[in-house]
């Protein structure tokens, strides 16, 4: 299959990265994961939106502009014929000598992108079991940077103990999951923590946001704290690889009847009807 290298669509064994580029070294980077339905791309442009948003963050400027990235990605993904699947894509602020302050200004970034295709026969995932874990991440979280060991730590913690996703929370208020955005519902009303530093503001989250809106379902962009999810009616994660997934435990106790509630599954079928 094919891969994006900068602006050039190479062969895999044609891909070479410096031993000195910054996101080996110090994780000095930005990336995205886009879901890809029947060939097309989800919220394409929301997601190299946020992409260009990141790397603006970290004040680095890309070669080409979002129009030109979201044509490589779907020239990338027609190429490696993706039916089901989804497109991963980082960018690096380049290859320099390694010191941490930013190279000069004739370094420039380096691009790279992948697709993955997921089985033809889609696996309808089990529910979820989360185990709650400390949030140690830094205090940018909005910046979906590849400097992911937190992230990695918290998942691993989750993993260990048989857990799919790790529930993050800053002394007792729940933020997010390692790789997920965390939902929990109360008589009737959706709970989620706002956007802000401490969480990735989620593509599925918003497009969440969005059906909730059409559906009349309400929503508190309020945090809740680790004591209230045990007590929730149901919960769910999102991401734009599972989606919206129910959850089914949190550190082994039951959400609810431990199978996924009316406001999910209602939320689900929204959310559905707006794939490709
Ligand atoms: N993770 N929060 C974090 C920390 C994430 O890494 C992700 C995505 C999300 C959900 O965002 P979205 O709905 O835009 O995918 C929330 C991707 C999928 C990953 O790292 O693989």
């Amino acid at each position: 299959s094919m891969y994006l290298m900068n602006d050039r669509f190479v062969k895999n064994d044609e891909v070479s990265i410096s031993i000195e580029d910054r996101g080996y070294y110090f994780g000095d980077g930005v990336y995205e994961v886009i879901r890809v339905y029947g060939g097309i791309m989800f919220t394409a442009e929301e997601h190299i939106g946020r992409m260009y948003e990141s790397a603006e963050k970290i004040r680095m400027t890309l070669p080409y502009g979002p129009e030109e990235m979201l044509s490589k990605l779907t020239r990338l993904i027609e190429e490696n014929a993706i039916r089901e699947g989804h497109v991963y894509v980082q960018a690096t602020r380049g290859s320099a000598p390694r010191v941490h302050q930013f190279p000069g200004e004739d370094i420039t970034p380096v691009i790279t992108a992948y697709t993955k295709s997921y089985p033809e026969v889609p696996v309808v995932p089990e529910p979820a079991k989360l185990k709650s874990v400390d949030d140690v991440r830094w205090l940018r979280c909005d910046i979906k940077s590849l400097n992911l060991l937190a992230n990695v730590m918290a998942k691993q913690e989750a993993h260990e103990a048989g857990c799919l996703e790790a529930l993050l929370h800053r002394d007792g208020t729940v933020t997010e999951g390692s790789s997920s955005n965390m939902f929990g519902v109360k008589d009737g009303v959706i709970y989620t923590h706002p956007v802000s530093n401490f969480i990735l503001n989620g593509i599925t989250r918003r497009v969440i946001m969005q059906c909730c809106e059409e559906i009349g379902q309400p929503v508190a962009e309020e945090p809740m704290s680790l004591e209230d999810v045990y007590s929730m009616d149901e919960f769910f994660m999102s991401s734009t690889t599972n989606g919206i997934l129910p959850v089914s435990e949190i550190d082994g106790q039951k959400v609810g009847e431990g199978t996924p509630g009316p406001v999910t599954k209602r939320l689900m079928a929204a959310f559905e009807a707006k794939l490709p």
